[in-house]
Order: structure tokens, then sequence, then C-alpha cells
């Protein structure tokens, strides 16, 4: 089977596709043939070794030194099943399913062997295997963070990066469970913005949101240029600041925010556990939240989806068709 390859840290050319041995499902695994992935923001920042500030050494010790210990990246995937190993029970050869590997990686590859009690599920008839293997990396962290923040009907987040992965699902939560929500993000992304929940959008362009004062109760950071200390004015007393870029100086001021300020941060990776996909799922198959995908690139244009998500202003997700989807 093809798989690509990142063999050392850098720009998207140093990913190489390779031919390696298709792997055959052991007891309790099963083997998915792979439709559709991603390249997400957590891909590029492993590939090039972009981490947030102060956590190089943190982040360099957990992926590897010079190079990622997992060389396939890929956090999700959907698919087909084509083998399973004894005693699985659950799934059988044709199931179309979707899978949430998150930091284990490897799914940008032909096939990709899945235990059964990893994230694994049939995937939704409502959704294409684009959109199945789309949902779950922004969908995920969204959900981990407003339930971490106790976002409650009626209160008012402002969501800075409203319109990539992460935050294009913070809106959607947000507006489900009754948020009032403001949007920050450029101008032409401002109908997408709205069209997922928004009720205002500031365009960073030309309005900076700094220039409020006690005007949120929640405030999520989705693109690591803002930190608590440039927002806290902005929110109200009693606030939550969700730190889901973060580096290690709002790590650290987690400590005290609270106790200095009367406001929390909330900061660090974001849980990866099979009720999140599940009820992201669920949402997703009732329309309550919406798969953005910004565009697709073929398997053999890895290079170029990198190259993309490098830019970092795709809107939502970037979806790699592994095969000719049906
Ligand atoms: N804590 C965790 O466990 C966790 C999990 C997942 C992701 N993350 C991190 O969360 C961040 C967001 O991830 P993502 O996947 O959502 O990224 P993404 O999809 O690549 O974000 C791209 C979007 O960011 C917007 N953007 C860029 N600069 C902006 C600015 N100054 N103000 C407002 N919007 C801006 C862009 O809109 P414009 O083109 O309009 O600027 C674009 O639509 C990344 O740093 C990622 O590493 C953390």
């Amino acid at each position: 089977m093809k798989a690509w390859f990142c063999a050392a840290y850098g720009p998207p050319e140093v990913l190489a596709l390779r031919e390696v041995e298709k792997p055959v499902p052991k007891a309790g695994e099963i083997l998915v043939r792979v439709l559709a992935t991603t390249v997400n923001s957590g891909d590029v920042r492993v590939r090039a070794a972009r981490v947030p500030k102060g956590m190089r050494l943190a982040v360099r010790l957990a992926l590897g030194w010079s190079r990622p210990r997992q060389p396939i990246l890929g956090t999700e995937l959907a698919g087909i099943v084509e083998a399973v190993g004894e005693p699985v029970t659950e799934f059988r050869p044709g199931d179309e399913v979707f899978a949430f590997p998150g930091v284990k990686m490897g799914c940008h590859a032909e096939y990709r062997i899945v235990k059964e009690d990893e994230r694994i599920f049939l995937k939704p008839a409502a959704l294409s295997f684009a959109q199945a293997a789309s949902i779950s990396f922004g969908g995920c962290t969204a959900l981990h963070f407003i339930r971490k923040a106790n976002l409650a009907g009626g209160e008012k987040i402002l969501v800075i990066g409203a319109s990539g992965a992460v935050g294009s699902a913070i809106v959607q939560i947000a507006r489900h469970v009754g948020a009032e929500v403001t949007g920050v993000t450029s101008g032409p992304n401002a109908d997408l913005v709205r069209s997922l929940g928004a009720s205002r959008v500031i365009d960073y362009r030309n309005e900076d949101f700094k220039a409020e004062r006690e005007s949120y109760h929640v405030i999520a950071e989705c693109t690591g240029e803002h930190t608590f200390s440039d927002c806290r004015h902005v929110l109200k007393p009693g606030g939550r600041f969700l730190g889901i870029a973060a580096g290690l100086p709002d790590m650290v001021a987690m400590l005290w925010s609270k106790a200095l300020y009367g406001k929390r941060i909330i900061a660090g990776p974001a849980e990866e556990s099979a009720e999140l996909v599940q009820q992201i799922a669920t949402w997703a198959e009732t329309g309550i939240f919406k798969p953005v995908i910004d565009r697709s690139f073929p398997f053999q244009a890895m290079r170029e989806a990198h190259d993309y998500v490098d830019r970092g202003r795709k809107r939502g997700s970037v979806v790699v068709e592994v095969a000719s989807l049906p």
C-alpha cells in the first residue's frame, strides 16, 4: 500500500509517498481501506515542528526529537472495513466507517489498522465520506473546550478564528447551547460565520475586539495570536478564556488567573474520547452540526494540501481523497 511519510521536520517537501506493506489485522483490530482523510492544523504543526510559545521541549519529547516518531500523519479518516481480526463482532468487511485516531495519527495512507476500542464508528448514512472524515478534529476540540467552560444558554461568547476547523465548530455548538455568538474573522468569511450561528461578526482587519470592555462571559481564542492578558479586560467578571492554541505563558497563568483576576484560563490538549466523537456525529447526522469543507485534494497532492493548510487561511477542513469517493 502507499502512505505519505514525514521522515524529518520541515516544509511540505519533506513528505514522501512510499510503498509499505499492507497491514494484516490481529485480534481485536479492524483494517480500514481509507477513502478520505484530512490535513489539519495538527498535521502541519507536527510536520513543521511548529509549536506554541515555550512548548518546543515538551512537544519534541512527546512527538520525537529530530523527526516525528509516528511518520505517517493524519488524525481522522473515513473508509470501508476491508478485514477484521477475531473476535471483532461490531464491524464486518464492507461496513462504511469513520475513525479518529487523533494524536496516534497514521491516516495519510491507503489502509490503517484501527483497534476495536479506538474511536471507530459506523459512518452516519447522512454524511458523505469526506464529511465523516472531517468532523472529529475540530468538533471534538470545540466540544471539549465548551464543556470545560460550562457555557450556558444566554451567555455571550467571542470566538477568535471563527472560520477555522475548531472555531467553526465552536460557533455551531455555542449557538446550539443557546449562547450569543460573536465571531472574529476576516471579511470574506463573515457570511460563513454568520450562517453557522454568529449573531455578530468582527472583521479583525477593520475592527479591534480589544477595544471592548467586559463584554463576554467566554472568549475562545483559536489563533494563538492573543493571550489571556491581551484579552482579560474584554471578559466579564467570572469569565473564562479558552486558550485553544495557548503557549506556555497562559498554561502557567492558569494557576493564578482566577485568584488574581477572578477570570479563568482553560488551556491544554483537548480530550479525544469516543463519547465526544459520538456526540459530534449525532449532531452532524441530525443537522445540528454542519461539517465545513474548504476544499479537497487528491491523495497524490498531499504536499499541496499541506502547503494550503500552512497558510493559515483555510475555512473549516481540508479533505484528502485517498481513493475515488462513491
Ligand atoms: N488544544 C488542543 O487540543 C487543540 C486541538 C486542535 C487545534 N488546536 C489549535 O487550535 C488552533 C486552531 O486550529 P484550527 O484547526 O481551527 O486552525 P485552522 O483551521 O487552520 O484556522 C484557520 C482559520 O484561522 C483564521 N484566522 C487566522 N488568523 C486569524 C486572526 N488573527 N483572527 C481571526 N481569525 C484568524 C483564518 O481566517 P482568516 O482567513 O479570515 O484570517 C482561517 O479561517 C491551532 O493553533 C491548532 O494548533 C489546539
